[in-house]
């Protein structure tokens, strides 16, 4: 990437159109999820290159429950599959991983496999890979209520504490700063339940290729079109 453009910090993904590539092909909609893995290899190996400081990926929403049991086996499968294989690598290149979401009711093999990749990585101070699973944006924000009220009846916090950076404090991304560019591929145009606190003024990129077919030249291209906008978040720019 070109060190004279403007680089976002953060970049969240809505890996969207697996199902539809391995559809269009003939394929079990396992197919498609698989390919999705490696698609997303190749993303995180290229933000590495570029130091972007965080990535974060839509893993399984709190609505991916509603597919039918084989594909969420599926799904998590997949992701103990990836952390499994890829540990060694995200540890050697100095990856740390985040979780967003609530795992507790995943199976306790995913959760024993989170914990470790989470634990093994927190040392690490390059690329921040989070991985949203079982996160939902309002449900997010709902568990921060509840963490809020719940340290507000201990005496730990009082509402007149409540602004914009106490709230945020008790949400997944803790101390992580808002994405600058979503990107959604797959035809679809609409958030999802992703980071609703957080994109409030994120820049959204769209792509048609679903997400298998996504390479890092329209990674490149994403950031290259982030360069070129005018951000203002509701101000006027300066030289209007
Ligand atoms: C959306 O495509 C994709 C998902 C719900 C899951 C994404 C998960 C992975 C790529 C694998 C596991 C994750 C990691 C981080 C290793 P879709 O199935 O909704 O596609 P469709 O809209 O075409 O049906």
């Amino acid at each position: 990437m070109d060190s004279t453009i403007k680089n976002p910090r953060h970049v969240a993904v809505i890996m969207d159109g697996n199902g539809r590539w391995a559809t269009k092909r003939g394929l079990p909609r396992v197919q498609g999820h698989r390919a999705g893995v490696l698609a997303l290899r190749e993303i995180v190996k290229h933000s590495r290159k570029i130091g972007l400081e965080y990535l974060t990926l839509y893993a399984f929403s709190t609505e991916n429950w509603k597919r039918p049991p084989q594909e969420i086996k599926n799904l998590m499968n997949l992701l103990v599959e990836y952390l499994k294989s890829e540990i060694n690598d995200l540890k050697a290149n100095n990856v740390s991983i985040r979780i967003l979401g609530d795992i507790s009711p995943l199976h306790a093999a995913v959760i024993t496999q989170l914990n470790k990749a989470v634990e093994e990585t927190a040392a690490n101070n390059g690329l921040i890979l989070c991985v949203a699973i079982n996160y939902g944006g309002r449900d997010e924000i709902i568990r921060a209520v509840k963490g809020i009220v719940r340290d507000i009846n201990a005496g730990k916090a009082c509402i007149e504490d409540i602004d914009h950076s106490f709230f945020e404090g008790y949400l997944d991304t803790k101390g992580i700063p808002h994405p600058d560019l979503v990107i959604r591929p797959s035809g679809e145009f609409r958030i999802s339940n992703f980071l609703l606190w957080q994109i409030a003024y994120s820049e959204l990129w769209f792509s048609n290729c679903y997400w298998p077919d996504f390479t890092a030249r329209m990674f490149e291209k994403a950031l290259e079109d982030y360069a070129k906008r005018d951000r203002r978040y509701g101000g006027v720019n300066s030289v209007d």
